[in-house]
This record gives C-alpha cells, structure tokens and sequence, in this order.
C-alpha cells in the first residue's frame, strides 16, 4: 500500500463553537486528501495537506466537459468518544462505479478507504457531538488535463475535504414536502443516473428551482421515457409504504444505487417487513393515495438520513401522507439506523468502521 505523506496545517481555523447551527456543507476542516493520477504513473503521490485553493488550468477538461465524479460519506462520534464510519467500502465500490461510466482510471477501494481513515483522524476535533451532527466527507475526482477536446482525461485529482454538518434539510426530521416534477427529466436507462457525478446534479437545478419558488423542499423525478414510474428525489432515494408492502423503484441504471437505500432495505427485511424492489408509477401512488392505502413515504441518503415526505404535488393533485406527520416506519428507520451510525445500538449488521 502507497504511503500517504503528511503536512499539517501551521494556521489551524478556529472551529464552530454553536453545534446547533452547522449548516449543511459550508464549514470546511484545517486539512484535505489528495492524490494525482497521470497517465503511465498510475494514482500517485497520496498525501494530507492544509486545506486551501487549488491551482488549474482555465482550459482544464472538467470545467469543460465535466468528467468529475464524487462521493459523500459521515463520520460519527459516539457518547463513549469513539469515532464511526459507515459502510466506507461501499463508497469507494460506488466510486468505482462513476469512475468506470465516466472513463476515469479506477481507484484502490481498500486504499482509499485508509485514506479517509487517515484524514478523519487528522480531522477529529472538528467531529462535532451533538446529536443529529457528523463529520460530512466528500471525496471527488476530476479531470486536470488542459485541452478543449473531449476525450478521457490523462490527469486527473482525487481530493477528499470534510466538513462538519448538521441536517441537511431545514426540516431536520420534519417531513418535508416534494413536488413530482412532470416537466424535465433527470436522466434514462444507458445515461449516467446511476453514477455519481456533477452533472445529474447540474440537471436538476432548474426543477429544484422551481420547487423551491413554490415552496416545495425537493423534486420527484419520474422516468425520462414513459414520464410516469418514479425514479428518485433530488438528493434522496424514495420510498413507499402502500397498505403493507414498501416500495422502492428497483435499480435500473437510471437511478442512484444508495447506500443509505441498500442499508434500510436490509434493516426492513431483517423486521420481517416485505420490502419490493420494483417499477412504481405515479398512478400507483395517486390511486393508494385516494383509497386510503399510500400509509408512508420516505427519502434515504447520506446527508437526508431518513428524511419523511408529508406532502406530495403532482399537478393540481396535493397528495398530504399520514397527515403530514413521520410515519412509524420511517422513524423506526431512522431511530435504528442513526442509533447504529452514532454507535447507541449493536451494529448488529456489522457495518460501522471505527477510526483509531
Ligand atoms: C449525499 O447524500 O451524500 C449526497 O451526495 C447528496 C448531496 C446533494 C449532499
């Protein structure tokens, strides 16, 4: 395994000292991961340096092309001072993923999995304790080579930076309200849904725009071939509870494969809940809705946790879920698998990575 070098920063930033107020992905920690990859050298030259701007070419190839892929994980600290990661393997499998649709050079999983474990313990007076917070990682990839030509780069970074965060949605555990969005689509079957990378994100400003001018938290994308079965939520995967059974929409490469999603799906089926993984159309919803069958609905992810849908629009039809309260479902979820995360309750599942 590479040796990763170290510099610690001489200019330490005074860290916040409200915990109650984190907001989501604006507070940055003394120090970052980096790693280059040239072609004929491979990824090369891992290193921890004091976080600071970096220096690139105008012509470089992401900021053209987008080939740029990224990750987002947390780390936890437990009431005993214990430090967490959840399922980091996961992330860096997922990496992988982007990394192969988007034409950039595979990643050593386990490495960097080290990698993060190194710069979260370098980072671990920023974790900060109060419940519901973490330590937000963002690991990302992108291509530096200077040239207006679209080809796969030749040189790329790989940079990782932390943040410590609170809940990403204002509403914290409040449901919030979704706007199925019936105009735009996000992505199709054999595009990059699947992949993590900036431009699913740049797709979706507009609608998200939109819903935020009406009030709406985030958009419900529906499939960019039949407008009708539904694919995601902006930065969520989605779920359903109708009459007894809890529907996901299966993973059909248009939408992103989420760790949070995979994890709840396990969780629920060790209950004994019955868990599908299938197509779900729009009708299907609006149809449970009005008799009386639509019970629940939640969002998984890495930054919404478990987030609650209270109410959702799709034209003239405003569909309120469980009276816009959290369901009991979804706060069982979100109880266990937070519980988990912050270390409350047997990993049982064997999914948390302490960081020693
Ligand atoms: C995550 O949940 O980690 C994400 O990457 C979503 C992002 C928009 C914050």
């Amino acid at each position: 395994m590479q040796k990763i070098k170290i510099e610690l920063t001489k200019n330490p930033k005074a860290k916040p000292t409200d915990e109650t107020n984190l907001p989501f992905g604006t507070i940055f920690t003394d120090h970052m991961f980096v790693m280059n990859y040239d072609e004929g050298q491979g990824w090369h030259d891992p290193r921890v340096v004091p976080y600071a701007p970096i220096e690139l070419e105008p012509s470089a190839m992401c900021l053209h092309y987008g080939q740029e892929v990224f990750e987002g994980l947390k780390a936890y600290r437990t009431k005993d001072g214990r430090i967490l990661l959840f399922r980091p393997d996961q992330n860096m499998a997922r990496l992988n993923v982007s990394n192969e649709r988007l034409c950039i050079p595979a990643i050593d999983e386990e490495f960097c999995v080290e990698a993060i474990k190194t710069l979260v313990n370098i980072e671990k007076d920023w974790i900060p304790s109060l419940e519901g917070t973490s330590l937000y990682i963002r690991p990302f990839i992108f291509a530096t080579d200077a040239h207006v030509g679209v080809h796969p780069a030749k040189h790329l970074l790989f940079i990782i930076i932390c943040c410590p965060v609170g809940a990403y949605y204002p509403e914290g555990l409040n449901p919030v309200k979704i706007y199925v969005e019936e105009k735009y689509v996000r992505s199709v079957v054999g595009g990059m849904g699947y992949t993590k990378t900036g431009g699913n994100y740049a797709a979706s400003l507009k609608s998200q725009d939109e819903a935020e001018k009406q009030n709406y938290t985030q958009v419900l994308w529906l499939d960019g071939v039949h407008r009708k079965y539904i694919e995601e939520v902006g930065t969520m995967n989605v779920f359903f509870v109708i009459g007894d059974e809890i529907i996901t929409p299966a993973l059909r490469g248009s939408i992103l494969s989420g760790i949070t999603r995979k994890s709840s799906i396990e969780l629920l089926k060790s209950w004994g809940y019955k868990v599908s993984e299938r197509p779900i159309s729009i009708d299907e919803i609006v149809e449970a809705d009005k008799n009386g069958q639509l019970k629940e609905s939640f969002g998984t992810g890495t930054a919404a946790v478990i987030s609650p849908i209270g109410q959702l629009k799709y034209g003239g039809n405003i569909m309120e879920i469980n009276n816009g309260k959290i369901g009991e479902i979804s706060q069982k979820l979100y109880d266990n698998l937070t519980g988990i995360q912050w270390g409350n309750l047997e990993d049982t599942m064997n999914w948390t990575v302490e960081v020693k």
